[in-house]
Protein backbone atom coordinates (compact mmCIF):
# COMPACT_ATOMS: atom_id res chain seq x y z
CA UNK A 1 0.00 0.00 0.00
CA UNK A 2 3.05 2.47 -0.94
CA UNK A 3 1.56 6.01 -1.35
CA UNK A 4 2.76 9.59 -1.04
CA UNK A 5 1.56 11.98 1.74
CA UNK A 6 1.26 15.16 0.14
CA UNK A 7 1.26 18.11 3.03
CA UNK A 8 -0.57 20.38 0.32
CA UNK A 9 -3.62 18.12 0.11
CA UNK A 10 -5.91 19.51 2.51
CA UNK A 11 -7.34 16.23 4.03
CA UNK A 12 -10.90 16.24 5.69
CA UNK A 13 -10.24 13.08 7.71
CA UNK A 14 -6.87 12.70 9.73
CA UNK A 15 -4.60 10.12 8.94
CA UNK A 16 -2.75 8.10 11.72
CA UNK A 17 -0.46 5.10 11.90
CA UNK A 18 -0.91 1.97 14.42
CA UNK A 19 1.36 -1.05 14.64
CA UNK A 20 -0.60 -3.91 16.02
CA UNK A 21 0.85 -5.57 19.38
CA UNK A 22 1.43 -9.03 17.78
CA UNK A 23 4.82 -9.24 19.86
CA UNK A 24 3.96 -6.86 22.58
CA UNK A 25 4.96 -7.90 25.87
CA UNK A 26 7.04 -6.36 29.03
CA UNK A 27 10.46 -7.83 28.31
CA UNK A 28 12.93 -5.45 30.10
CA UNK A 29 12.37 -2.31 32.27
CA UNK A 30 13.23 1.11 31.30
CA UNK A 31 10.03 3.34 33.09
CA UNK A 32 8.65 2.53 36.29
CA UNK A 33 4.99 1.59 34.64
CA UNK A 34 7.40 -1.85 33.55
CA UNK A 35 8.56 -2.43 37.14
CA UNK A 36 6.79 -5.96 38.55
CA UNK A 37 5.26 -6.84 34.98
CA UNK A 38 8.12 -8.43 33.33
CA UNK A 39 6.67 -11.49 31.72
CA UNK A 40 2.79 -10.05 32.94
CA UNK A 41 1.12 -9.25 30.07
CA UNK A 42 -1.34 -11.40 28.13
CA UNK A 43 -1.31 -11.37 24.20
CA UNK A 44 -4.63 -12.14 24.36
CA UNK A 45 -5.85 -8.95 26.05
CA UNK A 46 -3.05 -6.99 24.56
CA UNK A 47 -5.08 -7.88 21.59
CA UNK A 48 -8.06 -7.07 22.11
CA UNK A 49 -7.46 -3.95 23.57
CA UNK A 50 -5.55 -2.88 20.79
CA UNK A 51 -8.69 -3.65 18.17
CA UNK A 52 -10.92 -1.91 20.58
CA UNK A 53 -8.34 1.00 19.94
CA UNK A 54 -8.22 0.92 16.41
CA UNK A 55 -12.06 0.35 15.74
CA UNK A 56 -12.26 3.70 17.72
CA UNK A 57 -9.61 5.83 16.05
CA UNK A 58 -11.19 3.85 12.56
CA UNK A 59 -14.40 5.66 13.42
CA UNK A 60 -12.78 9.71 13.63
CA UNK A 61 -9.25 9.13 10.95
CA UNK A 62 -8.23 6.65 8.77
CA UNK A 63 -5.74 3.98 10.13
CA UNK A 64 -2.74 3.03 8.38
CA UNK A 65 -1.06 -0.32 10.10
CA UNK A 66 2.90 -0.78 10.21
CA UNK A 67 3.94 -4.68 10.19
CA UNK A 68 5.24 -5.41 13.72
CA UNK A 69 8.53 -6.70 13.95
CA UNK A 70 9.27 -9.83 16.44
CA UNK A 71 11.82 -9.27 19.12
CA UNK A 72 10.51 -5.10 19.08
CA UNK A 73 8.16 -5.59 22.26
CA UNK A 74 7.99 -1.39 22.66
CA UNK A 75 7.44 -1.18 18.29
CA UNK A 76 3.73 -1.04 19.18
CA UNK A 77 4.38 2.30 20.79
CA UNK A 78 4.84 4.02 17.21
CA UNK A 79 4.07 7.27 18.76
CA UNK A 80 8.21 7.50 19.25
CA UNK A 81 9.35 6.03 15.76
CA UNK A 82 9.92 9.49 15.07
CA UNK A 83 8.02 13.38 14.26
CA UNK A 84 6.11 13.73 11.24
CA UNK A 85 5.91 17.24 10.23
CA UNK A 86 4.28 17.94 6.56
CA UNK A 87 6.07 15.03 4.30
CA UNK A 88 9.38 14.84 6.34
CA UNK A 89 10.05 12.32 9.17
CA UNK A 90 12.30 12.99 11.72
CA UNK A 91 13.66 9.31 12.98
CA UNK A 92 14.18 8.90 16.16
CA UNK A 93 17.46 7.77 18.27
CA UNK A 94 16.28 5.57 21.50
CA UNK A 95 18.21 6.18 24.52
CA UNK A 96 17.50 3.14 25.47
CA UNK A 97 19.49 0.05 23.75
CA UNK A 98 16.43 -2.32 23.86
CA UNK A 99 14.35 0.16 21.42
CA UNK A 100 16.74 0.86 19.31
CA UNK A 101 16.36 -2.22 16.52
CA UNK A 102 12.97 -0.20 16.26
CA UNK A 103 15.07 2.50 13.96
CA UNK A 104 15.69 0.78 11.64
CA UNK A 105 12.36 -0.71 10.39
CA UNK A 106 10.49 2.68 11.05
CA UNK A 107 13.16 4.38 8.94
CA UNK A 108 12.04 2.00 5.96
CA UNK A 109 8.60 2.22 6.40
CA UNK A 110 8.58 6.14 6.20
CA UNK A 111 10.98 6.27 3.42
CA UNK A 112 8.77 3.21 1.34
CA UNK A 113 5.53 5.26 2.19
CA UNK A 114 7.19 8.75 0.63
CA UNK A 115 8.50 10.61 3.57
CA UNK A 116 12.02 13.13 3.19
CA UNK A 117 13.81 11.38 5.99
CA UNK A 118 15.54 14.33 7.67
CA UNK A 119 18.44 13.02 10.23
CA UNK A 120 18.92 14.57 13.71
CA UNK A 121 23.22 15.56 14.29
CA UNK A 122 24.68 12.29 15.28
CA UNK A 123 24.67 10.98 18.63
CA UNK A 124 21.57 13.36 19.61
CA UNK A 125 18.89 11.62 21.87
CA UNK A 126 15.22 11.87 20.60
CA UNK A 127 12.20 10.07 20.88
CA UNK A 128 9.62 11.52 18.16
CA UNK A 129 6.05 11.85 18.65
CA UNK A 130 6.58 11.08 22.20
CA UNK A 131 8.17 14.19 23.27
CA UNK A 132 7.77 16.27 20.85
CA UNK A 133 3.88 17.49 20.22
CA UNK A 134 2.63 20.19 18.17
CA UNK A 135 0.25 22.93 19.65
CA UNK A 136 -3.34 22.98 17.63
CA UNK A 137 -3.47 26.66 18.37
CA UNK A 138 -0.71 28.16 17.04
CA UNK A 139 0.95 26.69 13.64
CA UNK A 140 4.66 25.85 13.79
CA UNK A 141 4.65 25.74 17.20
CA UNK A 142 6.41 22.48 18.80
CA UNK A 143 6.22 21.38 22.25
CA UNK A 144 9.56 19.45 23.50
CA UNK A 145 9.43 17.39 26.82
CA UNK A 146 13.08 16.69 28.00
CA UNK A 147 14.73 15.48 30.76
CA UNK A 148 13.98 11.48 30.55
CA UNK A 149 14.43 10.12 27.14
CA UNK A 150 15.17 13.33 24.48
CA UNK A 151 17.86 15.62 24.76
CA UNK A 152 17.33 19.21 25.24
CA UNK A 153 19.47 20.11 22.55
CA UNK A 154 17.05 18.41 20.30
CA UNK A 155 15.21 21.70 20.54
CA UNK A 156 17.14 23.70 18.50
CA UNK A 157 18.27 21.55 16.07
CA UNK A 158 14.57 20.62 15.01
CA UNK A 159 13.82 24.27 15.34
CA UNK A 160 16.60 24.31 12.47
CA UNK A 161 15.56 21.41 10.74
CA UNK A 162 11.73 22.01 10.98
CA UNK A 163 11.48 25.78 10.74
CA UNK A 164 9.07 25.86 13.90
CA UNK A 165 9.42 27.61 17.20
CA UNK A 166 10.07 24.77 19.88
CA UNK A 167 9.07 25.28 23.60
CA UNK A 168 11.11 22.88 25.79
CA UNK A 169 9.84 21.35 28.87
CA UNK A 170 11.41 19.99 31.49
CA UNK A 171 10.11 16.49 32.85
CA UNK A 172 10.64 15.94 36.39
CA UNK A 173 8.94 12.95 37.29
CA UNK A 174 9.93 9.50 36.06
CA UNK A 175 6.50 7.90 35.59
CA UNK A 176 5.69 11.16 33.09
CA UNK A 177 8.82 10.16 31.14
CA UNK A 178 7.64 11.58 27.58
CA UNK A 179 5.58 14.68 27.00
CA UNK A 180 2.51 12.40 25.94
CA UNK A 181 2.44 10.76 29.31
CA UNK A 182 1.71 14.24 30.72
CA UNK A 183 0.46 17.16 27.88
CA UNK A 184 -1.61 16.75 25.44
CA UNK A 185 -2.21 19.56 23.02
CA UNK A 186 -5.86 19.69 21.72
CA UNK A 187 -7.63 21.76 18.84
CA UNK A 188 -7.96 25.63 19.32
CA UNK A 189 -4.98 25.96 21.73
CA UNK A 190 -6.69 23.95 24.71
CA UNK A 191 -4.01 22.09 26.81
CA UNK A 192 -4.95 18.78 29.04
CA UNK A 193 -1.45 18.14 31.17
CA UNK A 194 -0.38 17.21 34.45
CA UNK A 195 1.01 20.47 36.61
CA UNK A 196 3.64 17.59 38.96
CA UNK A 197 5.15 16.29 36.00
CA UNK A 198 7.17 19.61 34.56
CA UNK A 199 9.46 21.89 37.11
CA UNK A 200 8.77 25.17 37.53
CA UNK A 201 10.17 27.26 34.44
CA UNK A 202 8.33 24.92 32.57
CA UNK A 203 4.77 25.22 34.33
CA UNK A 204 5.45 29.07 33.87
CA UNK A 205 6.47 28.66 30.34
CA UNK A 206 3.16 26.97 29.75
CA UNK A 207 1.76 29.50 31.58
CA UNK A 208 2.79 31.93 29.45
CA UNK A 209 1.47 30.23 26.35
CA UNK A 210 -1.75 28.66 26.83
CA UNK A 211 -4.35 31.47 28.36
CA UNK A 212 -6.25 29.85 31.50
CA UNK A 213 -9.69 29.62 29.76
CA UNK A 214 -7.40 26.84 27.89
CA UNK A 215 -5.76 25.08 30.42
CA UNK A 216 -7.11 21.78 31.41
CA UNK A 217 -4.76 20.47 34.04
CA UNK A 218 -5.21 17.09 35.38
CA UNK A 219 -5.36 15.47 39.16
CA UNK A 220 -2.52 13.15 40.26
CA UNK A 221 -5.20 10.22 39.54
CA UNK A 222 -6.49 11.52 36.34
CA UNK A 223 -2.51 11.50 35.29
CA UNK A 224 -1.84 7.99 36.98
CA UNK A 225 -5.00 7.21 34.39
CA UNK A 226 -2.73 8.18 31.63
CA UNK A 227 -5.92 10.55 31.00
CA UNK A 228 -3.28 13.07 29.36
CA UNK A 229 -2.09 10.14 26.90
CA UNK A 230 -4.97 11.17 24.51
CA UNK A 231 -5.80 10.74 21.01
CA UNK A 232 -6.88 13.52 19.61
CA UNK A 233 -8.89 14.17 16.54
CA UNK A 234 -11.16 17.13 15.71
CA UNK A 235 -13.24 17.46 18.95
CA UNK A 236 -13.02 13.82 19.63
CA UNK A 237 -10.46 12.88 22.75
CA UNK A 238 -9.75 8.92 22.74
CA UNK A 239 -8.44 7.82 26.25
CA UNK A 240 -8.01 5.42 28.29
CA UNK A 241 -10.10 6.73 31.42
CA UNK A 242 -11.38 10.15 32.38
CA UNK A 243 -13.47 10.83 35.96
CA UNK A 244 -16.22 12.33 35.70
CA UNK A 245 -14.28 15.88 36.74
CA UNK A 246 -12.36 15.64 33.82
CA UNK A 247 -14.62 14.38 31.57
CA UNK A 248 -17.06 17.34 32.66
CA UNK A 249 -14.20 20.28 31.93
CA UNK A 250 -13.75 18.25 27.96
CA UNK A 251 -16.85 18.33 27.68
CA UNK A 252 -17.46 22.04 28.42
CA UNK A 253 -14.79 23.15 26.28
CA UNK A 254 -16.59 20.99 23.39
CA UNK A 255 -15.00 17.75 23.74
CA UNK A 256 -16.51 14.17 22.83
CA UNK A 257 -14.39 12.01 25.24
CA UNK A 258 -14.51 8.27 24.25
CA UNK A 259 -12.97 6.08 26.88
CA UNK A 260 -10.95 3.05 25.09
CA UNK A 261 -9.52 0.45 28.01
CA UNK A 262 -5.83 -0.18 27.69
CA UNK A 263 -4.69 -1.20 31.24
CA UNK A 264 -2.51 -4.33 29.75
CA UNK A 265 -0.59 -1.53 27.48
CA UNK A 266 -0.27 0.34 31.13
CA UNK A 267 2.26 -2.18 32.11
CA UNK A 268 5.44 -0.94 29.09
CA UNK A 269 3.83 2.77 30.34
CA UNK A 270 1.88 3.53 27.24
CA UNK A 271 -1.67 4.40 26.50
CA UNK A 272 -4.09 5.39 23.65
CA UNK A 273 -1.60 8.44 22.43
CA UNK A 274 1.68 6.13 22.01
CA UNK A 275 -0.32 3.39 20.43
CA UNK A 276 -0.31 6.28 17.14
CA UNK A 277 1.59 8.68 15.33
CA UNK A 278 0.20 11.06 13.02
CA UNK A 279 0.40 11.03 9.57
CA UNK A 280 -0.55 14.14 8.39
CA UNK A 281 0.61 16.86 10.87
CA UNK A 282 0.74 20.18 9.48
CA UNK A 283 -2.46 19.19 6.97
CA UNK A 284 -5.14 18.90 10.02
CA UNK A 285 -6.37 20.35 12.99
N1 LIG B 1 7.81 0.85 27.22
C1 LIG B 1 7.87 1.99 26.35
C2 LIG B 1 9.05 2.85 26.75
O1 LIG B 1 9.30 2.99 27.92
C3 LIG B 1 6.60 2.75 26.38
C4 LIG B 1 6.57 3.88 25.40
C5 LIG B 1 5.35 4.72 25.48
N2 LIG B 1 5.36 5.70 24.46
C6 LIG B 1 5.04 6.97 24.61
N3 LIG B 1 4.99 7.71 23.52
N4 LIG B 1 4.84 7.51 25.77
O2 LIG B 1 9.75 3.38 25.94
Amino acid sequence: MAETMSPTIERTVPRILMCAPTFFEVDYVINPWMDGHVHDTSSERSGRQWDALKDTVSRHADVVVQTPVQGLPDMTFCANAGLVFGNTFVPSRFRHAQRRGEEAPDRAWFAHHGFDIVDLPDGMLFEGAGDALFDRGVARRLWLGHGHRSDVAAGPALARLLDVEVLPLTLVDPRYYHLDTCFCPLPDGYTLYFPDAFDAASLDRIEQHVAPALRIAVDAHDAASFACNAVSTGRVVILNRASGDLRARLEAAGFMVIEVALDEFMKAGGAAKCLTLRLDELTNG
